[in-house]
């Protein structure tokens, strides 16, 4: 069968790597009649090029999304709260990287690696994780499977693509001014629509969106509550610290955990290679470990720097990696659409 793809948002951080994914990907699992690229009224009228064949960027409207079967939304949350619905109703399975239906009873939130079969009750729309916890459950949920799962205690080190293209010009232009020692303005981060505004190069910013009325901010929420959705356990134990830091892509994450069972650091690194999408790069001798501009351009997490805990017996250290415009939103979202073709689903 072939497919017709719509990206609404296409010419946004996330769109363009799934038209990437879609137009380079040669283990890509489906093929394509048609591509629709969708985005507000300024960017209406752009043409992309896709496999040789100029595209038109269009307008979104409730009328983009006839004959659609996938359609990829990427455009923030009010986007996919006004037309995921009219895409729905137009016959088209909706993957929603925006965080407006994940914690709605009715929409699966996917990772496929972690819950595939919860794509079988689907009734339209597919919400794909926030990009801090998805990569965290990726590599978390093989030792919850081996060796039980009681408590999660994170600290984020995020890259600013997460906040889109316009975060990644702020830290540039603000990189830029620092070295020539010019004025520099903050406009966009630690979250575009608070109040106050404070540069990111060069700096280290502890606010990822805005404060929520338990002092913790809706990332740190978003964190902790899609892992208990994605991993099935509403009883975990989890808190979570989520930091921007001057980096373009990648996310890393420092994650203590503890388990249910008496566990060596050996054990929990033969399950890590084993795990699906997931990628050991642990040797302190060798001083292997992941970092940002290592992990960039690539699917896999990264884990690496596993450690006993000094005091817990059960109690273990962690450092995750991933690009988090790549596995943290296009390509588990074009991995849940291949997911979806190979269940039936599609
Ligand atoms: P546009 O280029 O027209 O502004 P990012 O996450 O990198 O900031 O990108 C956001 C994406 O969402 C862009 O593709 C942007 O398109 C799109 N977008 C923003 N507002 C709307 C809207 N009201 N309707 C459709 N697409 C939108």
């Amino acid at each position: 069968k072939e497919y017709h793809v719509a990206i609404v948002g296409a010419t946004g951080a996330v769109g363009q790597k799934i038209i990437h994914l879609l137009e380079q990907d040669q283990e890509l699992q489906f093929y394509i009649k048609k591509i629709t690229l969708l985005s507000s009224k300024r960017s209406a009228g752009k043409v992309i090029k896709f496999k040789g064949k100029e595209v038109t960027i269009q307008e979104t409207t409730e009328l983009s999304f006839e004959g659609v079967d996938i359609a990829f939304f990427s455009a923030g949350g009010e986007v996919s709260k006004r037309f995921a619905k009219s895409a729905v109703d137009g016959g088209s399975v909706v993957i929603d990287n925006t965080s407006h239906f994940r914690m709605s009873k009715d929409v699966p939130l996917v990772v496929p690696e972690v819950n595939a079969h919860k794509l079988r009750e689907h009734s339209g729309i597919i919400s794909v994780p926030n990009c801090s916890a998805l990569q965290m459950v990726t590599a978390l949920n093989p030792i919850k499977k081996a060796f039980g799962l009681e408590r999660i205690i994170v600290s984020t080190y995020q890259a600013v693509s997460g906040s889109g293209m316009n975060a990644i010009n702020e830290l540039m232009n603000q990189s830029e001014a620092m070295l020539k020692g010019e004025d520099i303005t903050a406009e966009i981060l630690p979250a575009k629509n608070d109040k106050k505004h404070f540069p990111i190069a060069f700096n280290v910013l502890p606010q990822v969106d805005v404060f929520t009325e338990n002092d913790y901010t809706f990332e740190e929420q978003k964190m902790i509550n899609e892992t208990k959705k994605i991993m099935g356990m509403p009883d975990l134990k989890m808190s979570a610290t989520c930091v921007r830091v001057p980096v373009v892509s990648s996310h890393s994450e420092s994650v203590y955990i503890e388990v249910e069972q008496d566990v060596t650091v050996g054990e929990i690194k033969k399950v890590l290679e084993a795990a699906p999408g997931v990628v050991l790069q642990d040797n302190p001798t060798q001083q292997m470990y992941p970092t940002p501009l290592t992990s960039a351009g690539k699917k896999e997490t990264f884990v690496g720097r596993i450690r006993k805990d000094l005091d817990l017996p059960r109690g273990f250290h962690l450092w995750i990696v991933s690009d988090n415009l790549l596995k943290g939103a296009a390509w588990n979202s074009v991995q849940i659409a291949e997911t979806m073709i190979k269940l039936d689903l599609l």
